[in-house]
């Protein structure tokens, strides 16, 4: 079979060689001659494989010593909730940005439980740039920032400086490019696009946190649980760990997120230096807000849509269909795409181009 390139947004791709090797995992689990699927969570080998998902979050983003990494479930989407849970007060305030549908669903959550101010939007242009300059209130519990807008393809290429604690939704550029954590009193992730497979969402919180629950709660929804049971409180979900795992171990066998920095900038130049280029197609957010993970684009000419759609199908490129409140096209870069596929892709976008030249 030749070669698919895949685009999707999420899922997403993963390096082969995490798929391989949790292909092996499934066969045999760390030699025990057993299914990673029919082990106990509690053996020493997944012990081990929890140490390791741990240890090497911590390496990959240098995370300092007064933070704790835990793996949880329910996506992202459960910690929009769990968030205001464990630390927003009735009477107290959170400052959120909305720049997006996942932002919109935080913010949505967060008022169950307190007052929401929300300090900056982009709504009204159809979330298609970062709002800038904007003042985070120092009276504020916490303040929620999404780094990358999956749906619209726009990316926080400069954090705000925050007086509060700041909470950030990374789930789609997630271990993409460097990150300074202690800027962050917490950073979650859902795995399913540059970490692993669907299943698990990763955390990263400063320990003081984990000390400032503002009301009871759960078992399940209360992070010090999480954290003082090494996020073995339940039965974790072993084989997205696993998965993300090698993911990870991939991703530092690479050079690390430094690395993944550098190679995911050079994809994005070579796709936007295209949409820039071929009359056929514009991009579809403010220049400097342009992710480097999910590229957004259109056809300048709507009728030239399905006609394009239909030569990435037979050029073998996968996933491209822009999301239904955007339309057009999205790619997605994330880090284990090869630049082989973004330059299929760039050579799609020409082939279209003669095809449409040589029809005029
Ligand atoms: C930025 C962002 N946040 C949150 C979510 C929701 O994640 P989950 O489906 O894991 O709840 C997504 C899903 O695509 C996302 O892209």
């Amino acid at each position: 079979m030749s070669k698919i390139h895949n685009f999707s947004a999420g899922p997403a791709i993963l390096p082969q060689e995490a798929i391989d090797a949790s292909i092996e995992a499934i066969k045999n689990f760390s030699g025990t001659g057993l299914s990673l699927l029919e082990v106990s969570h509690r053996g020493k080998e997944f012990e081990q494989v929890m140490e390791d998902a741990r240890n090497i979050v911590k390496e990959l983003y240098n995370v300092p010593e007064n933070y704790t990494v835990m793996f949880l479930q329910g996506g992202a989407s459960t910690q929009f909730a769990m968030i205001p849970h464990n630390f927003l007060g009735k009477d107290e305030k959170a400052g959120y940005t909305n720049t997006g549908v996942w932002a919109s669903r935080a913010i949505k959550e967060a008022k169950e439980y307190g007052n929401v101010e929300v300090l900056a939007s982009s709504e009204a242009e159809n979330f298609n740039y970062i709002p800038k300059n904007y003042t985070i209130p120092t009276d504020l519990k916490y303040f929620h920032i999404t780094s990358n807008n999956t749906i619209y393809g726009t990316q926080v290429h400069e954090y705000p400086d925050c007086p509060v604690d700041m909470i950030c939704d990374m789930s789609s550029d997630v271990f993409s490019r460097p990150i300074d954590v202690s800027k962050f009193a917490m950073i979650y992730a859902g795995a399913q696009k540059n970490m692993g497979p669907a299943g698990v969402v990763m955390v990263i919180m400063r320990n003081d946190l984990l000390e400032k629950m503002v009301r009871k709660m759960p078992t399940m929804f209360n992070y010090s649980i999480h954290a003082n049971n090494g996020s073995m409180y339940n039965t974790p979900p072993v084989f997205a760990i696993y998965c993300s795992l090698q993911t990870l171990k991939w991703v530092k066998n690479m050079g690390g997120v430094a690395a993944m920095e550098k190679r995911n900038s050079e994809k994005a130049a070579t796709l936007y230096a295209e949409i820039d280029r071929n009359p056929l197609f514009k991009g579809t957010c403010a220049v400097e807000d342009r992710s480097w993970m999910n590229v957004t684009f259109v056809a300048t000419n709507p009728e030239h849509q399905d006609a394009f759609m239909s030569l990435a199908k037979k050029n073998n490129l996968s996933g491209l269909k822009g999301h239904r409140s955007v339309g057009g096209f999205r790619a997605s870069l994330y880090n284990a795409l090869p630049l082989e596929s973004v330059n299929a892709l760039v050579d799609t976008m020409k082939e279209f181009e003669s095809s449409m030249t040589a029809n005029a």
